[in-house]
């Protein structure tokens, strides 16, 4: 009998569509649910060439026949499998996401999905209304959500330490596009710059998105209307690679956003202030274990994860004691491990709180880049932003 049987633990299995060899954030969705062996890969079907998806199974000691041709293939025959998989880990580009979603969803198996949930208003409609009607599980990899000073920053707003907010200011500057690299063969930047399978926008679907996002989720805050200038700065380009959008919230507070691929001097350097009446927060990813704390009339505050003065939730998304340094692996396994628990306490028929980003946050970002693309080609005009679905 296996160890897991006589220890009665539960465990799950998943499958993944996309992750094949080259690509960036399949392995890293693999290596963040390994690390607390909640879930095991048992299927797959990893790459748009078969040869490639045989190879990654092959590395990754997944059996022949659970290695599928099409995501369709793998969907219908894991569903008729008693010991079929409890999950899908979808990390292929946008174009993909609803058929791959939905393919699951109708077959009753839960989904993580990367972002941006898929591309079209319609799409993320009908995903939110397979979602409530099947009650499956639907995670959207938000992954800066699984940063533990995130979830600090979360509490310090919804709790009312910065008094009421009027102020947010965030931007998410990367370098990687400043040249047009998508003509050299690089896989990721191709398809990035391409409509048919990045969808409408670029820059604003693919770092965009973890800008809104990330302000929803620390804040609350609902966008009401937005003012967006998209701008493609390499010659050739048939997509944003720079973009700028000024916010109004409901109630009073107001919001600036700036995304940049093109950004010379910058690696990945997402970055939110929001300034309230009573003080001001600053958490910046590429130091993602603090947050610089303002009260108004107090010195500047250093706080810094895994410390016993912080929330609740914010210990619990830290790994390692303070001063252990925690990164973009950890933050992708705290949602994995948050999602995990939800599936085992289903399983065991226990409720227990969503901790992970869903369908629904997913909606709301392709509905917001839907708003910016608008404003942008009507001329920066001001546009109801409101979410609505
Ligand atoms: N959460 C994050 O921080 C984060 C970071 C990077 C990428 N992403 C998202 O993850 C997704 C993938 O991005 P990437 O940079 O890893 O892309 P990538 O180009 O590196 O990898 C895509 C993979 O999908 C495979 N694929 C393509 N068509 C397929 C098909 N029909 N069936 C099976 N597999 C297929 C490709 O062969 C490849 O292995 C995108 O939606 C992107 O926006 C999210």
């Amino acid at each position: 009998m296996a160890k897991e049987r006589e220890t009665e633990r539960l465990r799950l299995t998943y499958g993944q569509v996309g992750g094949g060899p080259g690509s960036l954030i399949g392995p890293v969705h693999r290596a963040a649910l390994a690390m607390d062996g909640q879930a095991e890969l048992v299927a797959g079907s990893f790459s748009w060439l078969f040869d490639e998806t045989l190879e990654a199974a092959k590395a990754l000691g997944v059996y022949t026949e659970r290695t599928y041709r099409t995501f369709q293939e793998m969907a219908e025959k894991e569903s008729e499998r008693e010991d079929g998989v409890d999950f899908v880990v979808i990390t292929t580009p946008n174009h993909l996401h609803y058929e791959v979603a939905k393919s699951f969803l109708e077959r009753g198996i839960h989904v993580v999905c990367d972002k941006p949930l898929c591309l079209t208003i319609e799409e993320a409609e009908r995903l939110l209304k397979l979602v409530r009607e099947t009650k499956l599980e639907f995670m959207v990899t938000y992954t800066y959500t699984g940063y533990p000073m995130v979830r600090e920053a979360r509490q310090i707003i919804r709790n009312g330490g910065l008094g009421d907010i009027r102020v947010v200011v965030a931007e998410y500057p990367q370098a990687w596009l400043a040249e047009p690299v998508e003509e050299t063969g690089n896989q990721q930047a191709s398809w990035r710059t391409s409509p048919k399978y990045a969808g409408i926008s670029n820059s604003v679907g693919d770092i965009g998105t973890h800008i809104e996002n990330l302000v929803h989720f620390t804040t609350g805050l609902e966008i009401s209307r937005l003012s967006a200038k998209l701008e493609t700065f390499v010659s050739g380009r048939k997509l944003d690679d720079n973009a700028y959008i000024l916010l109004e919230y409901s109630g009073n507070a107001s919001g600036s956003y700036w995304v940049s691929q093109v950004a010379v001097g910058n690696e990945n350097a997402l970055r939110l202030r929001v300034i309230g009446t009573e003080g001001a927060l600053d958490w910046r990813q590429e130091q993602p274990d603090q947050i610089l704390l303002a009260r108004k009339g107090k010195p500047m505050a250093i706080l810094s994860k895994g410390n016993e003065y912080l929330n609740e939730e914010s210990q619990l998304f830290a790994r390692l004691p303070p001063g252990h340094p925690e990164g973009y692996f950890e933050a992708f396994a705290n949602l994995y491990r948050s999602f995990c628990s939800k599936l085992i306490s289903k399983k065991q028929s226990i409720e227990e709180d969503k901790l992970f980003t869903d369908v629904l946050d997913g909606a709301r970002g392709v509905k917001f880049v839907h708003d910016c693309v608008t404003s942008s080609n009507r001329g920066s005009e001001w546009i109801d932003g409101s979410f609505k679905i």
